[in-house]
């Protein structure tokens, strides 16, 4: 009985292990991985928000009229450009104000070594339902947000500022 104890601990031990190792492996810059990731492993929508930049916002074209920027914790818990390896950025992009109708969900992940000379992000544009629309080193996302390069390419917040 005893050695059937040991057995079951063992078992479970390994299983929860397995479990706690599982959630704080990163994806792979793969699009249908990291999809995965942001809505079934990290929820985003559970994740912080730049303190400069919470709830829903209006935004500029390309991107939709309105919204909502989510930031998983490397990503609010770095103080400066360049953020931390790790960190996930997820916008979405509303028609309206009452963020009813989401058009897309846009997704930049900082790799290490993925894009060196852009900032090592790995850029994806999803539909609502998670359909790939474009992914990986795109000139269009990383042409426009160049403009941003010493920010780490990232518009909606500035590093540094007190308010974080
Ligand atoms: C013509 C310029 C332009 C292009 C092209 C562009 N973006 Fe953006 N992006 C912006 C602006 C401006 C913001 C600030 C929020 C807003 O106005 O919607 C932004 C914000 C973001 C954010 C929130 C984090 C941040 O940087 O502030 C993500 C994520 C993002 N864009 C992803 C993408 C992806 C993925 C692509 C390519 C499919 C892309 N963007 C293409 C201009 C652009």
């Amino acid at each position: 009985m005893k050695r059937r104890w040991r057995a079951i601990f063992v078992v479970f031990g390994v299983l929860f292990g397995f479990t706690l190792v599982h959630a704080r492996m990163m994806p792979k810059p793969n699009p249908d991985k990291l999809w995965r990731f942001i809505t079934k492993d990290a929820p985003y929508e559970k994740w912080g928000q730049w303190g400069d930049h919470t709830g829903i916002q209006p935004g500029a074209a390309p991107h939709g009229k309105y919204h909502k920027v989510f930031v998983n914790k490397r990503g609010i818990y770095s103080p400066e450009a360049p953020v931390q390896y790790g960190t996930i950025v997820v916008k979405m992009n509303y028609a309206d104000a009452g963020a009813r109708n989401l058009n897309a969900v846009t997704v930049m992940y900082k790799v290490k070594d993925y894009n060196p000379e852009a900032g090592d992000w790995f850029w994806v544009k999803y539909m609502p339902d998670g359909m790939v629309e474009t992914y990986g080193r795109p000139q269009g996302c990383i042409d426009c947000h160049a403009g941003h390069a010493e920010n780490d390419y990232i518009m909606v917040h500035a590093f540094g500022d007190d308010d974080e």
